[in-house]
């Protein structure tokens, strides 16, 4: 018992250090598979000792709390919006402001990231609440959604008695397109952008929801300063960074109104390089003690303005309409148009969504158009310029036959999609396969698009498990294809077949069932036999597990086709079995180097116990290898190690470490 608990202390340290390593100091220190199996074990010390679970374990970021609805708080001091300035003039106009009461004034310069207000309140230095703005008096009380982000510290590094603090919660741009595109390809409806995709994350009733979603968090602000020592906005942030919140790093300080409208000038375009979005700069009196002299309208502070960045419309035309067709059979309507730059690249394709959405913009080919990026990387058209109308625009029509294998195209009730009904469509096969072998499911390099395409249209494979039986001596003769990545690609497919259950399962591209879908059931069902003979009742039984990925699993499970497919991937030996193991993490963290020939274990068998006790298997020997395992007539590896004074154990040590 005792020991069990001073291993939940330890695993919840090990967890909170690499957080912090990741998001905190962005270097990494454990690979995604060994935090994981850390969490695992945490929550299964903590699903038998309740009475041990605190509101700072990071068990707490997985999620799980189901809200009814969100009880309404009212924040310690309100929360203010900020006067826009649009031009270099605007931003003259308010240091003439400043420096009539502050001729002193020194400004502090933070990017104005495009989220939503979260203010966070700390007791004893632990979190205890999340709220959002609401109307700036009240707000809703969003905690358990708010501890599932994990730049947000659970803990603070001091003790402090209470620290208000206000910082803005967004969701990256790369998570908002592969969210977008996701639900583009389920028919459901897409966000705008990535601020109404980080609010609508974090008004979730179900906590789980927003964990997968990957939200991130800027701090900027505190209340009551003073009382923590600090006099500066420039203080602020290094006193937050130092509780161990993420401080956007871009925060500079300037002595004149020329240098700082310079520095905003530039940033306008810089801003395309960042992986959030900003719609601007604030402008802040950096000196607290000046802040307050300077005081506030009724609305917003005299001391801080929002520089805000002229919004990225262009005009262009639409030369064409044409009809993508996804992974499920999804029809995409795609938007060709004249090459325009925005937001510093050149567009060509916009996405149109779908039939309501062309319809309802009232979008023709050859009209006229106002485009932008939907935060700042999804090209979309806002508008046509029905003005400049000719006569010669001509509406768009939903193809009835798939443009790409003339199967029957449907809309189903309810769906704004259209999708391909043929299961044969060369298309949905091709993106299958692109899905198959994508880095979160089988994780196959160096088979890119175009490569899957050259497979497909060689007759060398017909759907993605043929790939475990793809011949050296055939591919080599594929055009563009060497020896060398030829060589390549057939040893990351051999290694693929280790990936385990949950990866192979969502790399099946059933409906609804995303990467988050194949760890639970992986979980639950633990081999991929289980899995296939389940039945509805069984699945609804699961927590997460709705009804209509019930559905879609049985369904898919129950088709011929299906049963053919897993079947070859079974003969070929890919892993159906589930990478949650019972061991204790012992090699968490480690990275482990197997030379040699080895007498009791396959290479693969040894590199599975690794992984399975929480290491990772390496296959080249450095500094930080933890240990060598060597066989029989080991040969560099084992050299190397003896130079780096890397541990050598044998075949038997190692087993012995084992339980
Ligand atoms: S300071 C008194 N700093 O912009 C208001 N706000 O209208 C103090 N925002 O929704 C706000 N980044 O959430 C401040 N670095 C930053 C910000 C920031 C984004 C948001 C804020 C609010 C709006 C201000």
């Amino acid at each position: 018992m005792r020991a069990e608990y001073d291993r939940l202390l330890e695993l919840r340290q090990m967890i909170e250090e690499a957080n912090e390593h990741y998001y905190v100091l962005n270097n990494p220190k454990l690979t995604d598979s060994e935090f994981d199996s850390l969490v695992r074990e945490l929550l299964e010390i903590e699903r038998k000792h309740p009475e041990w679970i605190t509101p700072d374990s990071p068990s707490q970021r997985v999620g799980g709390t189901v809200a009814k609805e969100f009880p309404k708080v009212q924040h310690a001091e309100q929360l203010l919006s900020l006067d826009n300035a649009f031009n270099a003039g605007d931003l003259r106009d308010f240091d003439r402001r400043v420096r009539s009461i502050a001729p002193e004034a020194e400004y502090i310069v933070e990017y104005k990231i495009d989220g939503l207000t979260v203010a966070l309140t700390y007791e004893d230095g632990i979190l205890v609440r999340g709220a959002t703005r609401g109307d700036g008096e009240y707000g809703e009380e969003i905690t358990a959604n708010v501890k599932t982000i994990s730049a947000v510290p659970l803990r603070l590094k001091e003790k402090t008695p209470r620290l208000d603090v206000r910082g803005e919660g967004y969701m990256p741009k790369g998570s908002f397109a592969k969210l977008n595109e996701e639900r583009e390809e389920e028919g459901l409806s897409t966000f705008a952008n990535p601020r109404n995709a980080a609010a609508g994350s974090l008004r979730q009733l179900d906590s789980k929801v927003t964990a997968s979603r990957k939200l991130g968090y800027f701090a900027y602000q505190m209340l009551t300063p003073e009382a923590h020592g600090v006099n500066t906005q420039f203080e602020v942030l290094e006193y937050l960074k130092s509780q161990g919140f993420v401080v956007n790093p871009e925060y500079r300080l300037f002595k004149t109104i020329d240098e700082l409208i310079t520095f905003c000038e530039e940033k306008a375009e810089e801003r395309h390089n960042l992986p959030y979005e900003t719609d601007g700069l604030v402008i802040k009196v950096n000196d607290l003690a000046q802040q307050r002299e300077l005081g506030f309208t009724a609305k917003s502070p005299r001391w801080a303005i929002a520089y805000k960045f002229p919004a990225e419309q262009v005009e262009t035309v639409v030369e064409d309409i044409i009809v993508r067709v996804g992974r499920t059979g999804v029809l995409t309507p795609t938007a060709v148009v004249r090459p325009v730059t925005v937001a510093g690249s050149t567009v060509s394709r916009a996405t149109l969504h779908n039939l309501d959405n062309i319809r309802q913009k009232d979008i023709r080919i050859g009209d006229y158009v106002l485009l932008h990026k939907a935060g700042d990387v999804i090209p979309e058209i806002i508008q046509a310029l029905t003005e400049k109308r000719t006569g010669d625009e001509r509406l768009f029509q939903m193809p009835d036959l798939c443009p790409e294998c003339q199967g029957l195209v449907v809309r189903e009730e309810g769906e704004a999609a259209h999708r391909c009904t043929s299961i044969t469509c060369p298309a949905q096969q091709r993106e299958a396969v692109i899905h198959f072998v994508s880095r979160d499911a089988m994780n196959i390099e160096g088979l890119g698009p175009a490569v899957v395409q050259q497979l497909l249209e060689s007759g060398l494979i017909k759907d993605a498990a043929d790939l475990y039986y793809l011949e050296f001596d055939k591919l080599v003769q594929l055009e563009r294809m060497g020896k060398k990545s030829a060589e390549n690609l057939l040893n990351a497919i051999q290694q693929s077949k280790e990936r385990g259950l949950a990866p192979l399962i969502f790399a099946l591209g059933i409906r609804h069932v995303g990467e988050k879908a194949g760890k639970i059931l992986a979980q639950a069902f633990g081999t991929m036999d289980r899995l296939q003979e389940t039945t509805e009742e069984q699945l609804t039984g699961i927590p997460d597990i709705g009804p209509a990925m019930a559905k879609s699993l049985v369904k898919f499970f129950s088709q011929e086709s299906t049963r053919h497919f897993i079947e070859k991937l079974r003969d070929a030996r890919v892993k159906m079995i589930a990478q949650t193991s019972t061991r204790p993490p012992i090699f968490a963290g480690k990275s482990i180097v197997v030379t040699g020939a080895l007498q009791k274990w396959e290479r693969s068998e040894i590199e599975n116990l690794i992984e399975e006790y929480g290491g990772k298997a390496a296959s080249s020997v450095s500094k930080k290898t933890a240990f060598v395992v060597a066989g029989e007539k080991a040969g560099s590896k084992l050299a190397k190690a003896r130079e780096l004074g890397v541990p050598v154990l044998t075949e038997e040590e190692f087993s012995q470490l084992l339980d």
